[in-house]
């Protein structure tokens, strides 16, 4: 037996909150789906007629809120209504890394959350489900339920009597594959002490996930699940990128080895690309957790295996803008450098954490002037990541000027490839989009100032290509090009 679930808040409308709700809405025309958020700003983004404003980009993102919005999903900034209305509140905050006080620079910043428990302990009416859809430290539903419990009461003066379950739910999805992930998942994840309640939201996920591949665990199991995917993923990336600085100085070359060991049914093909290190908002942010609760138990070796992974990371990142400047006559000051891609991956406006911003900003300090061009990220946001203003582009036939030279590094936006690799000592290609793997390298070389670089740090371009272009090449991982 479930309880019946009609209505459904859910608190946050970022990147999960707003994909995660519009399909559930999609696939669930019965109901009715409130998306609520303090940001009026993302609210106002969410209900623009124009799709292509929506506040996330998504593959089809749009096609599924051009459906359901309207009909049964709303977006809106009235979160106490909209609790008051739900059968079933998920929490999709923000969880990011505490910048100060106890357990600064690693553990999860849980003030939202917490927020989030007292406004449905004040505005709920009845029975009320509360699922943690955020990424959370494990334990935490005990937090939220003695927030909850608190509120509790028996029927008073006719009102209905207020109660609470909680249950963990973490979201598996990738940004730029959001939607693919939310119509078929490898699993879903539900984990909760009342049977009722874990009953009620898998039959909303069965209306389109096979049985088998929703898990029921208890609370604890999922919570540390979501950290420990986490870790597993981003361990994946720093084993293989260590790999990688091997084969450069071997003549291995990653992806052979990556195919080889791949092959393994035991290891598994997939997330063994080698790249300038991983970014978005979670990985280091859920492993960084996932240290600081190991240090909490006392467990400092295990601590320590996991920070590890995140070292490794940042350690790739800066070696990158190393070998940069190194290639390039050990200086970069006053040259001009083309960064194509931003995103922390394709597919995403996201720049959250993208190695782009360590790169850039250590490109920046060397005195360089760096032409950035991203497909869907706004000039505004780089800015932003920088902590710089952009300049106006340069004069393309002129030399570097005097001002260039006096070692200040500078950033503009470039509007399309060419423009950006125009004038440029090297293109460092920083984000796997779609048009970066099929650059006409022949034609891009001539508005280059010689002898130009390709850095790839992703490996999307054909080494050939690039070198009958006369351009030299430096592809991440190859000890053979
Ligand atoms: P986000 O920053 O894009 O969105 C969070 C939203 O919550 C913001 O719009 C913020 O204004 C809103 N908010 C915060 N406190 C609020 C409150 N008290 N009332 C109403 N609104 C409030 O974050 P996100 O990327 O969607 O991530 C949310 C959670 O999901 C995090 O815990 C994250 O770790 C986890 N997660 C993220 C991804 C991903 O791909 N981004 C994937 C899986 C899990
Ligand atoms: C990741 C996980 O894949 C999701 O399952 C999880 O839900 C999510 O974190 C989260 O909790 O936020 P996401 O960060 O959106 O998703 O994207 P990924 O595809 O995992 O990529 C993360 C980073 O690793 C990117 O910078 C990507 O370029 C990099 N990466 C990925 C590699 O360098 N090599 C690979 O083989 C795979």
């Amino acid at each position: 037996t479930a309880f019946p679930i009609r209505n459904i808040c859910c608190i946050g409308a970022g990147y999960v909150g707003g994909p995660t709700m519009a399909v559930i809405a999609d696939r669930c025309p019965q109901i009715q789906v409130n998306v609520v958020d303090l940001n009026e700003a993302r609210i106002a983004a969410w209900n623009d007629l124009d799709l292509s404003k929506l506040p996330v980009y998504e593959p089809g993102l749009d096609a599924v809120v051009d459906r359901a919005r309207g009909r049964n999903l709303t977006f809106s900034t009235q979160v106490d209504a909209a609790i008051a209305a739900a059968d079933m509140v998920f929490i999709s905050v923000n969880t990011p890394t505490k910048t100060k006080g106890l357990g600064a620079g690693q553990a999860s910043d849980l003030r939202w959350v917490e927020a989030c428990a007292r406004q449905v302990a004040q505005s709920a009416q009845g029975h009320t489900i509360v699922v943690e859809k955020s990424t959370l430290p494990v334990r935490t539903a005990e937090v939220v339920r003695s927030i909850l419990e608190a509120a509790q009461r028996q029927a008073v003066d006719g009102e209905l009597p207020i109660s609470f379950s909680v249950l963990s739910n973490p979201e598996f999805l990738a940004e730029g594959t959001a939607i693919r992930d939310l119509e078929s998942p490898d699993r879903v994840l539900i984990g909760g002490e009342n049977p009722v309640a874990i009953q009620s939201l898998a039959e909303i996920y069965g209306h389109w996930v096979p049985v088998e591949k929703i898990l029921l665990t208890n609370l604890w199991s999922s919570e540390l699940s979501k950290l420990t995917a986490n870790a597993f993923l981003a361990q994946r990336i720093s084993s293989i990128n260590s790999v990688a600085a091997l084969c450069e100085h071997t003549g291995a070359d990653v992806r052979e080895v990556a195919r080889a060991i791949g092959s393994d049914s035991r290891i598994g093909s997939k997330f063994l690309e080698a790249g300038p290190g991983f970014g978005g908002s979670c990985f280091q942010k859920d492993i960084l957790n996932l240290v600081y609760l190991c240090r909490h138990f006392g467990l400092p070796d295990v601590a320590d295996y996991w920070e590890n992974v995140v070292a490794l990371n940042t350690w790739q990142q800066h070696r990158i803008s190393r070998l940069v400047v190194q290639k390039l006559f050990g200086t970069v000051t006053g040259k001009r450098l083309a960064l194509l891609g931003f995103a922390f991956k394709a597919d995403t406006n996201d720049t959250r954490e993208a190695p782009a911003i360590r790169i850039a900003h250590d490109l920046l300090e060397e005195g360089a002037q760096l032409a950035i061009y991203d497909p869907k990220v706004d000039p505004q946001q780089i800015a932003f990541d920088l902590q710089l203003a952009a300049s106006s582009p340069p004069d393309v036939q002129a030399g570097p000027t005097r001002a260039a030279l006096s070692g200040e590094g500078t950033w503009w936006s470039g509007t399309s490839v060419a423009d950006t690799v125009a004038g440029a000592d090297a293109a460092l290609i920083l984000t796997e989009w779609h048009e970066f793997r099929q650059l006409d390298w022949v034609a891009l070389a001539p508005l280059m100032r010689q002898p130009a670089w390709v850095f790839d740090a992703r490996a999307v371009v054909d080494p050939e290509a690039v070198k009958s272009s006369g351009l030299m090449l430096w592809r991440v991982g190859d000890g053979a090009v």
